[in-house]
């Protein structure tokens, strides 16, 4: 099959890669020059495990291709997937305007029928706004379908080749086919293809996301109930997650979640809830939680050293919003840095892939008390005051704490992912605080 995929960003790239590995011919557009430059120049603009083999080996078989000419990939293509940001607006709401704006140009250019998919979260309603945009500026025929991404970053090529579920909302028996069509490959190992109305698909993406953030809210509550209290949060987890109505997935305490999705689509709802006079009564508490759970390191910190950190010189692990993925979209890290920082701390982060995204984040990359090794996570501990763990990436997981010892100034540790065991660490001599743990 002929697939346009317009927007080449992580969901784009990923979708434009995975079709084109199953024999379809895919290309790929954006208005990004640069973006399409690199990609064509055999970069690739992301860190994702796998991606980049994947991208090179369709690319060298000439099935997948890149341009900014939306027009070309318009007329070269049978399905076009609108795969480009819907970024949060002021109010919260989802700005919709880049969808729109390949919806008007897919109509101006399509020179006869086409299956038109909008694969970029949007708010139930919004495949409706598309087809009136193309219906407005073409007499051709089309169908217009919703097909949601569940791609998790760090584990996106997986994701797109053994799909959990894939969710398509149609409200036509061609554009069904053509989905199926596109996707049989991918479900042979019998995961669902599920078929529904397009309001529902619209609105399965943002109650998946929303569910999930709900699950990081609601434990780092109980977390913070836990550290007062005196009981551990690992064990409550533990506790919960084996009833199987519960499960035991997505219970981590931790430093609050981040990344370019939870946090936008949670305000997209409570928008969308708002716009119909539906307080979002939940949602509003789970992104409060959210906010604060994003300073409790500093907040900790500051119990620690007290309100002036001037002097201190503080090892940051980790700067990704979370493993496996260089994304600093709402990252957590963020907030812990300007919040020390703000109080005087000098900061010497490392992270294994995000240092040249972290150096574009104004808190981090233009901040004097900021430094980030790309070397070696040892390194960032010499003559440390405390080492803040913010992001759970493999390497930090089992690190020879003799030596981190002997680095650190002070050897005071503050784990944000409760991934160290505490009572081992304040055996070797460590001050150790974590998240919901006593
Ligand atoms: N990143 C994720 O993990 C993820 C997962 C599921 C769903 N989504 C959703 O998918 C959508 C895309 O997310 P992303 O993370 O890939 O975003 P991204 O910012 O990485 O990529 C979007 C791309 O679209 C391009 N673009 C914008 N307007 C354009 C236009 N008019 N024509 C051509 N290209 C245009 C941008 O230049 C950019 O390269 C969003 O709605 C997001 O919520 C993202």
């Amino acid at each position: 099959m002929k697939v346009g995929v317009i927007g080449t960003g992580y969901v784009g790239l990923v979708l434009g890669a995975g079709l084109s590995e199953t024999g379809n011919h895919v290309i790929c557009g954006d208005i990004d020059a640069a973006k399409i430059d690199m990609l064509n120049a055999g970069g690739i603009p992301i860190w994702e495990p796998g991606l980049d083999q994947m991208v090179q080996r369709n690319r060298d078989k000439g099935r997948l291709r890149f341009t900014t000419d939306i027009p070309q990939l318009v007329l070269n293509s049978t399905v076009v997937f609108i795969a480009v940001g819907t970024p949060p607006q002021e109010d919260g709401s989802a700005d919709l305007h880049h969808v729109l704006s390949c919806a008007r140009t897919i109509a101006l250019t399509m020179d006869g029928y086409r299956l038109i998919v909008v694969k970029s979260t949007v708010p139930v309603g919004t495949c409706d706004r598309v087809r009136k945009v193309v219906a407005e500026n073409t007499s051709h025929p089309f169908d217009v379908a919703s097909n949601p991404e569940f791609l998790k970053e760090g584990d996106a090529v997986q994701d797109m080749m053994k799909p959990d579920r894939i969710v398509c909302g149609v409200d036509s028996a061609r554009a069904r086919e053509m989905l199926e069509d596109v996707y049989e490959t991918f479900m042979r190992t019998g995961n669902p293809i599920l078929f529904m109305d397009v309001k529902s698909s619209e609105m399965t993406k943002y109650a998946s996301n929303a569910m999930l953030a709900t699950r990081i809210s609601f434990m780092n509550e109980i977390a913070a109930l836990c550290d007062v209290t005196g009981a551990d949060v690992d064990h409550v987890r533990r506790g919960m997650g084996s009833d199987p109505r519960i499960g035991s997935r997505f219970l981590f305490a931790g430093v609050g979640y981040g990344g370019s999705c939870f946090p936008k689509d949670v305000k997209a709802l409570v928008a969308t809830g708002h716009e119909h006079c539906l307080p979002m009564k939940i949602l509003s508490a789970v992104e409060d939680v959210n906010a604060d759970q994003k300073r409790l390191l500093v907040d900790k910190v500051v119990c620690h050293f007290g309100h002036d950190l001037s002097g201190l010189r503080l090892a940051v692990w980790g700067l990704a919003f979370k493993p496996n993925t260089d994304d600093m979209r709402e990252a957590p890290s963020a907030e812990v840095i300007r919040g020390l920082t703000a109080l005087g701390a000098t900061i010497v982060a490392y992270d294994p892939v995000a240092a040249r995204t972290a150096a574009q984040v104004d808190c981090i990359g233009a901040n004097p008390r900021v430094t980030i090794l790309t070397g070696s996570a040892e390194a960032a501990l010499d003559g440390a005051d405390a080492l803040l763990l913010v992001t759970e990436w493999g390497e930090f997981r089992n690190p020879d704490f003799d030596d981190v010892k002997s680095r650190m100034r002070q050897p005071v540790v503050f784990d944000g992912r409760n991934i160290y065991d505490s009572a081992r660490l304040r055996a070797m001599g460590f001050t150790y605080y974590s998240v919901g743990r006593p």
